[in-house]
């Protein structure tokens, strides 16, 4: 792989020894997927942040790290945390978990990475442009970030990602080639869908079917980002998918030939059908919404659907913070308290440990639906949002 000057110099340590193992990491990384030189990314996203998913050995990693004095080189922010930042106690999480927790975020901001964590960047401060190069890590940002705004990114990992940050660059291979960034299946869709639950649900499906390659809707007559982030979101669940393209909306839709794919259908039959089998509880103990972080719209229509009732059910709206003092500033937090209602920032129903609060939780978010019965132990009771909202 081709080198510049700038980047064999930190190859040979001239930018400290921390420095020098990471340039290692991506020029292994570009050897191994035959990239042909490094490319300059505008931002980064680091997963890893939940001292539920990576516990003391990740902790005691990142605190040593931190502790060598490197600093990112470019706009870096977090995946979602095991808790709400400041307000976890509220949210049941032990004060040991929120100490551990809280060392990792110090090691985080030690490194000069904002400490904005969210599953979301897009809609709270980080937001690429069209073709940009950048190295995300969590697979539903991925997905909207390629997809949707046209960025460019493989699915990295935490450890990629840190390096990217720190280094400034990215290998020059996968989705951020033309070449690789072509459908290869065209997905007809004849459902007809309405809720982000629906989208959820397309995407858990599709996900499954075409596993890690690039589907090409068509059919699809109205969805907005929120729906697409939906889709997006599930489909790298169910599947691996990191990039999609919708015809008529989303960016490189319009480049892409599709002759000769095979096609895959959706139908409302199918539809059904993914709702039934992301189906495994009957009574929940708790409503989360917000996977992907939700969106200040999916917000306001909470406030609006719960303003003046008193849910029969606890619920938790997982967002950023930058979403959550919005809302807050526009009365829609206040609105959805007095329902019985809380936002938690920071983190989500996936990688805080609700396993210690709740048995069954619902959701209208295909991938949550997808990763609770595994990571938090949940049955789950998947529906769209007005079926989830009921009344006391
Ligand atoms: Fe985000 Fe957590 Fe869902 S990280 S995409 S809210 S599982």
């Amino acid at each position: 792989m081709y080198l510049t000057k700038e980047q064999e110099k930190m190859l040979e340590g001239e930018e400290g020894e921390v420095v020098e193992k990471l340039m290692r990491l991506l020029v292994r990384l570009g050897d191994i997927y035959n990239a042909d030189r490094m490319i300059p990314v505008g931002s980064v996203q680091v997963s890893g942040v939940s001292y539920k998913s990576i516990g003391d050995p990740g902790l005691e990693f990142l605190e040593d790290f931190a502790s060598k004095g490197v600093k990112v080189k470019v706009l870096t922010y977090l995946n979602p945390a095991g808790m709400d930042l400041e307000n976890w106690r509220e949210i049941g999480i032990p004060a040991d978990f929120a100490e551990r927790q809280n060392r990792i975020i110090s090691a985080f901001k030690k490194m000069g990475i904002v400490i904005t964590a969210t599953c979301t960047p897009y809609l709270a401060g980080n937001l690429p442009r069209f073709r940009e190069h950048i190295a995300w890590s969590e697979s539903s940002a991925v997905s909207f970030s390629n997809s949707v705004i046209g960025a460019r990114t493989n699915r990295e990992g935490g450890p990629s990602a840190l390096a990217a940050a720190i280094c400034g660059f990215t290998p020059n291979y996968g989705l951020h080639l033309d070449e690789n960034r072509k459908p290869d299946f065209v997905i007809d869709v004849k459902a007809d869908l309405s809720f982000n639950a629906d989208f959820g649900a397309m995407g858990y499906f599709v996900g499954s079917a075409v596993k890690n390659k690039i589907p090409y809707f068509r059919g699809i007559k109205e969805a907005n980002t929120d729906n697409l982030k939906a889709l997006g979101a599930a489909m790298a669940a169910s599947g691996a998918v990191a990039l999609y393209h919708v015809e008529g909306m989303t960016p490189e839709a319009g480049l892409m030939d599709t002759e000769g794919l095979e096609v895959i259908e959706f139908g409302n039959e199918e539809l059904k059908e993914t709702y039934e089998k992301l189906n495994t509880g009957e009574e929940p103990d708790v409503v989360i919404l917000g996977c992907p972080h939700a969106s200040l719209r999916e917000i306001a229509e909470v406030a609006k659907r719960v303003e003046g009732k008193t849910l029969k059910k606890p619920l938790w709206i997982c967002t950023s913070r930058a979403m959550k003092e919005t809302a807050e500033r526009m009365g829609l937090l206040d609105v959805i308290e007095k329902a019985g209602g809380k936002i938690v920032a920071d983190t989500c129903m996936v990688v805080s440990p609700i396993e210690n609060l709740f048995k069954t939780t619902a959701v209208n978010s295909g991938k949550a639906a997808h990763y609770l019965p595994g990571f938090c132990k949940q049955k789950v009771v998947f529906a769209n949002i007005n079926d989830l909202l009921e009344e006391k």
